[in-house]
């Protein structure tokens, strides 16, 4: 399975490093584990997780101003990235600039764990799988080292994660088109998580805030698997 963590603007440099090293210290050899710091708090430990971004400007280096780009990423040995994610279109990420970053991305065959999501309108116009299906319309599906994560945006940092109905019947729909794993995100949590693992067609889950303590993260790893 594969668990992701979405740690957002949240840890230090300083707590990133007791964080890594609680994850570090779990042996498993069956599952991924991602986590995506924030990138001051990029780590230089041998790390036995995927250490990841939570953005980056498609660019090697150059002339622009506050980006981080893929020789900073580099220099920590990142080589997964999230891209998509609800929080970042909301900060005006559209379509052809997420083409950029997943082009970019795919070209230095970086993991590209790539977030969609539907707004509550837009579920409650039953126009969710034609949303979902065009913003999968933006990438190649056929990139295999390409995680597609389902986001509803009504569930995320909410508390309450989708319906477990709504998941299987979007990730039923959106696996006709790939035949790369999919993951769940949006309030996964302690409760929900073994659950959400067992639909079909999941293959994993990305979780914010229920994972901002590393043990709890690591609590909800073997509830998964329990
Ligand atoms: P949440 O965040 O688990 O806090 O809902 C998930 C995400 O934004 O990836």
């Amino acid at each position: 399975m594969i668990f992701a963590a979405n740690l957002k603007c949240n840890h230090t440099r300083a707590s990133f490093e007791n964080y890594a090293k609680e994850i570090n210290s779990y042996q498993n050899n069956e599952d991924e584990i991602f986590i995506f710091p924030p990138s001051t708090a990029f780590s230089n430990l041998k790390l036995n997780f995927f250490q990841g971004a939570q953005n980056f400007y498609p660019c090697k280096n150059g002339a622009y101003t506050g980006e981080i780009a893929q020789e900073h990423l580099e220099e920590f040995n990142i080589q997964s990235v999230l891209i998509g994610h609800s929080e970042r279109r909301a900060l005006g990420e559209n379509e052809e600039f997420l083409r950029a970053k997943f082009d970019f991305a795919k070209n230095f065959d970086y993991n590209i764990i790539y977030c969609i999501g539907e707004s509550l309108e837009t579920k409650q116009a039953k126009k969710s799988l034609d949303f979902l299906k065009n913003q999968l319309d933006n990438i190649d599906l056929n990139y295999n080292k390409l995680i597609i994560a389902y986001e509803p945006i009504y569930s995320i940092g909410t508390g309450v994660s989708a319906d477990s109905k709504d998941i299987e019947e979007v990730l039923n729909f959106l696996s006709q088109f790939s035949s790369n794993k999919f993951l769940y995100g949006g309030s996964v949590n302690q409760e929900n998580i073994k659950t959400i693992c067992g639909l079909k067609n999941c293959h994993g889950v990305l979780v914010g805030s229920a994972a901002l303590k590393a043990d709890n993260f690591l609590k909800m790893i073997q509830i998964a698997k329990g």
